[in-house]
């Protein structure tokens, strides 16, 4: 028996130092404490043995069990790190210092996003539509369930043109426009897909976070039954592509005029992997896309029938993307016109998961 124990700990600690993931530590858990494992095949051993020898070789038996125990649970610790040290390796750093690798002139990083996420819509079937800077208050507003004086306006204060125009505080100010475009459409059985990305303005101090001109992408989907699940697909699928990886997604309810229910969809955060840092607050999750079921108000002010046809609409931050994707810590670079550190973002500057 002693000489079994002795045998089994010492297979046990090669085997560990061979784990390369945590996902593979569950199967050496499983061979050496699972109910068929070596630790219960000891105890079955026992079953014949004198009282004296279940006492001495019971403890053993535990011992090693204990021993097993820890070094599983320090064993995943230590992989776990060494996972999320490879993802800060692997997420994208920007240094400003560093000279421009290109001589022939390269794109905004926004664009490089925009154009990004366009490819991946549009291969999912949906229309990049195009809508102006300059809008008035009842696209950008009323159309969307925000009647005057209603309190969900003071969020986007903007500026107002002596034509009683406005800039365009936020892409949905275009969902009226296409929403008429294409309502045609459904009553011949196809379904309204479309993005449409835009500068967008806000009345804000500015800093590090915030910018009185930003992008943002809208998205609209309207058909027969579509439901929160259609919207969850398409938003997982998008933002897999973008980060090159499985990304994991949670819905929370969040409060816009337009949508009911409405969201704020988190992904989970890519440089700990969840476990809490300091780019998340330790939350372990990144806001990053409200989102929601179109509201029936909304649908009725662009003639389409909220009876017949329901849908999801989201407004993704591109400004915020592009920081993500290229880890740019403040978003005054975007609008600086600074070609040192524009410059700096091409296609090969995304990250190329082969080449790591
Ligand atoms: N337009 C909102 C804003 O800029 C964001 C938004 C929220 C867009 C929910 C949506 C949505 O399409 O469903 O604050």
């Amino acid at each position: 028996m002693f000489l079994k124990t002795d045998e089994l700990r010492e297979k046990f600690i090669k085997r560990s130092e061979e784990l390369k993931a945590v996902s593979d530590v569950d199967q050496l858990r499983i061979e050496y404490l699972g109910k068929k494992g070596y630790v219960s095949a000891l105890m079955q051993d026992l079953r014949n043995a004198s009282a004296e020898e279940k006492k001495e070789a019971g403890k053993t038996i535990n011992e090693l069990k204990q021993f097993i125990e820890s070094a599983i649970a320090e064993k995943i610790e230590i992989l776990k790190k060494k996972e999320v040290q490879l993802l800060i390796d692997a997420a994208e750093s920007y240094d400003e210092s560093m000279p421009s690798s290109n001589d022939l002139g390269s794109y905004h990083p926004i664009t490089l996003v925009k154009r990004e996420v366009e490819s991946i819509f549009t291969s999912m079937g949906f229309t990049v539509e195009d809508y102006s800077e300059i809008t008035d208050d009842y696209n950008c507003f009323e159309a969307l369930n925000i009647p005057p004086h209603h309190p969900a306006r003071d969020m986007q204060d903007t500026y107002y043109l002596s034509s009683n125009q406005l800039l365009k505080t936020h892409t949905s100010a275009a969902q009226n426009t296409i929403l008429r475009k294409y309502k045609n459409n459904l009553e011949n059985g196809n379904p309204i897909r479309a993005i449409f990305p835009g500068r967008c303005f806000r009345n804000e101090k500015i800093d590090a976070c915030h910018e009185n001109t930003f992008f943002q992408m809208e998205g609209i989907m309207v058909d027969k039954d579509i439901s929160v699940s259609n919207l969850i697909y398409f938003m997982k699928t998008m933002l897999s592509e973008v980060f090159q990886r499985d990304i994991t997604v949670r819905l929370r309810p969040g409060f816009f005029p337009f949508v009911e229910p409405g969201f704020e969809l988190d992904i989970q955060c890519l440089i700990c992997g969840g476990t809490g840092c300091s780019s998340c607050k330790d939350s372990g999750w990144l806001e990053l896309c409200p989102c929601g079921m179109i509201h029936p108000n909304v649908l009725t002010a662009a003639g389409i029938d909220p009876e017949k046809y329901t849908g999801f609409a989201f407004g993704l931050g591109l400004t915020r993307l592009a920081m993500m994707r290229y880890g740019v810590k403040d978003i005054r670079v975007f609008n600086s016109g600074n070609l040192k550190s524009l410059s700096q973002f091409t296609e090969k500057s995304f990250v190329n998961p082969e080449s790591k």
